[in-house]
């Protein structure tokens, strides 16, 4: 190869991409045609096509010089045509085989439509909301989101990456860019090497793992340094310690972005740094392709490094089969028959399903009754399509998508559905409040529908304000005069504040995007054919003030938890606020149930242990209502002193579980010491004796809670 020939494969670009109201689409063109041909690139992303694809593979095949053929890659974050819930709905599921099924449909659906590569999954933790790429992520749980993390590996991978059916992995963004501080897309991120490895790291390590072929580097600096070009994430962690031998490709521009991070003087000393911590592939910066090879003559970079990038994309290429059969991934007759199949609609249903989490559910008002006959939907989600897919989702038509009133007409049998938008998602005007509030008094049950837009949340999509955006509370606090029974849906690509909304209505559904069969699955919840069992993935708050906010902080040396309202609590010095409570409005973990569960005492096997035995954790949970019904029961830890001080709940286990009415389950956990680890004083993972608690609940608050001891290691 020429190092011009090596250059171009690490050249990533992307497709034709124009907007289309809220959503981008991609368009094709010919544009790259004499660029594959003189080898100038590695790939193209964003496009798609089974024969669109075919075409660009034959040019790179035929007529370029070596005939290395090209990765179709693209961001195929919750599904493909057939749109399945945004990750963080998904993740409110907790159940990682339909995580993974969902994945997998997803390959299925891209696969046969060109692609070879997706940018997911997206695995960085999330502690605030005003971040707008949580809605891409699993939530704020490090343990949850490292089993969700090597789900969706398996499920976009399969067992066989030359399988035409799969696709290649790419685990993002590496790393720390979820605590962009403020929640401010591509802000700086500063955090201690404890927190970063306990917190941040492991859901990256899982999906490697799990076998991710590829990783993504992330366009925030991490305590200064630019995480593309940063040697001690880069180098030492994901090379040396972990050993990750597939390739770096860098996020969109990032590598001349460290020009703009104040790190790289100009586009030459960028590529230089970037792709001596290991970065192989650029996305769309250039920096390679103009640096590079004048690098390399110019001595500055050691011809060695330029090989060992070329080598991993090549493997990469090899991986997937593309050497043998570059045309595997351009069967027209597979894109017809896979894409929105019957079968991949029913996945995509169930799963939105399972996203579904009950917030609120006074007076027992859903599931409906038949006695209802008169429902008005209200708000500016309740018919509307373009919204149902959610951020990322590039290739899902929306007219395809079923929106809420659709949903709800099928379900609502002889009963009288009408529809009043009552304002708009976003803008001030209160111009259809009164239409709204007609069509509530004549209705017997109301069901506002309201939330984010698509665009509201994904890249770039922070938010400082995490209410209800535009009027949408006032128009609630409208309907609610009426005093008409309210249920709402709640649609989000983050925790919102929803604290008059659980003050004032009777029932809440967080319904996050759910994708195409979102109106099918929501009226399946409200009619109880499904009894929603999600969960939260992350703590909702009080007040936007809150953020970051998570259930796994860490004890103060003056932790409050009173009621900020206590009288005299004006004089506490105490670590609190003086407006609201500490906690969360909806802690980690929550979710209800149209029926009910208790939870007996937990039992321990013993109540200590040394480092080389297990301890069990056991207790018996009932379905003390008159539905079947799913429960997601939860164990935490905490290690009451560390070298490190150590949070004061951690989830470790849990377990979702199918109950019949009445029904008694007796559940088991084991512990061991790696359980019990984290990273020490000393900067070694390890456990350390001492006393532990453990806790057993239905979420992150309501628990109940046993010590015990290790006594050694
Ligand atoms: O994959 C994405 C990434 O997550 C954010 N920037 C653009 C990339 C390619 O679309």
């Amino acid at each position: 190869m020429t190092l011009e020939e090596k250059v171009g494969q690490l050249n990533f670009v992307v497709g034709d991409l124009f907007n289309t109201g809220p959503t981008v689409r991609t368009t094709q063109s010919d544009k790259f045609n004499e660029a594959i041909k003189k080898g100038e690139i590695t790939g193209i992303f964003n496009i798609h096509g089974a024969e669109y694809v075919g075409k660009l593979q034959k040019l790179a095949v035929k007529e370029s010089r070596l005939g290395i053929p090209l990765l179709i890659g693209a961001d195929i974050i919750h599904g493909f045509k057939t749109v399945f819930p945004i990750p963080l709905g998904e993740s409110a599921s907790w159940d990682l085989a339909a995580i993974e099924n969902g994945a997998r449909v997803a390959a299925l659906e891209s696969s046969a439509g060109g692609i070879n590569l997706t940018f997911a999954p997206m695995v960085d933790i999330t502690r605030d909301s005003r971040w707008g790429r949580t809605a891409e992520g699993a939530g704020e749980d490090t343990y949850l989101g490292s089993l969700i993390a090597a789900a969706r590996v398996k499920g976009f991978q399969g067992k066989d990456l030359a399988d035409p059916r799969t696709i290649a992995a790419c685990v993002k963004h590496f790393v720390a860019y979820g605590a962009a501080e403020a929640g401010r897309d591509y802000n700086t991120t500063d955090m201690s090497e404890y927190l970063l490895r306990d917190v941040y790291l492991p859901p990256f390590k899982a999906a490697l793992d799990a076998g991710s072929a590829t990783l993504m580097s992330a366009f925030n600096e991490l305590n200064g340094v630019p995480a593309t070009g940063n040697m001690f994430t880069m180098d030492q962690i994901l090379r040396k310690e972990w050993g990750f031998k597939g390739a770096v490709i860098s996020d969109w521009q990032n590598i001349t972005e460290m020009v703009n991070h104040g790190y790289s003087k100009d586009h030459a000393q960028a590529a230089e740094q970037a792709i001596k911590a290991g970065t192989d592939v650029d996305m769309m910066g250039e920096a390679y392709l103009k640096y590079v090879p004048g690098l390399v003559k110019s001595g500055k970079l050691d011809q060695k490094i330029l090989d060992e990038s070329v080598r991993r994309v090549l493997w990469l290429k090899f991986q997937l089969g593309l050497f043998d059969k570059p045309y595997q991934y351009s069967d027209t007759k597979r894109e017809k028959k896979e894409i929105r199949s019957k079968e991949n609609l029913a996945a995509a249903f169930d799963m939105a399903r399972k996203s579904i989490v009950l917030l609120k559910n006074q007076g027992n008002v859903l599931p409906l009754s038949p006695q209802v006959k008169k429902i008005a939907i209200i708000g500016p989600l309740g018919h509307n399509k373009a919204d149902m897919n959610g951020t990322w989702s590039f290739f899902g038509e929306e007219q395809h998508a079923v929106s809420f009133l659709e949903g709800i007409k099928k379900y609502a049998k002889g009963a009288e559905v009408t529809y009043a938008q009552g304002c708009n998602l976003y803008d001030n005007s209160t111009a259809l409040f009164a239409e709204a509030v007609a069509a509530a008094k004549n209705a017997d049950v109301v069901i506002m529908a309201i939330g984010e837009s698509a665009v509201m949340n994904g890249e770039g999509g922070s938010r400082a304000d995490i209410g209800l955006p535009g009027v949408q509370l006032d128009l609630v606090k409208e309907i609610h005069k009426t005093g008409k029974p309210m249920v709402a849906l709640v649609s989000s690509g983050r925790a919102l504040e929803l604290t008059w909304l659980e003050q004032n209505v009777s029932a809440i559904l967080a319904t996050w995007s759910l994708g195409s069969e979102a109106g099918n699955a929501v009226a399946s919840v409200l009619y109880g054919e499904y009894n929603p069992a999600g969960k939260l993935p992350l703590s909702f708050p009080r007040h936007v003030g809150q953020m970051p906010l998570y259930y796994n902080i860490k004890n103060t040396g003056r932790m409050y938890d009173g009621d900020h309202s206590e009288p005299g609590s004006e004089r506490v010095y105490k670590s609190r606020y003086r407006d609201v409570p500490n906690t969360a409005l909806f802690p980690f973990g929550y979710g209800l149930s149209y029926t009910t569960f208790a939870y007996g005492t937990p039992r321990l096997s013993k109540n200590s242990i040394t480092g080389q035995e297990t301890l069990t954790v056991t207790v018996d949970v009932t379905n003390t209502g008159k539905l079947a019904g799913e429960e997601v029961v939860q164990l935490y830890i905490q290690d009451l002193v560390g070298s490190t001080a150590r949070p004061m709940k951690q989830l470790k286990k849990f377990q979702k579980l199918a109950f019949a009415p009445g029904e008694k389950k007796t559940i088991s956990f084991t512990l061991n010491t790696q359980d019990l680890s984290f990273w020490r004083q000393d900067m070694t993972f390890g456990a350390e004796p001492g006393d532990f608690k453990v806790m057993v609940g239905g979420n992150s608050r309501d628990v109940q809670t046993l010590p015990f001891t290790l006594t050694a290691l």
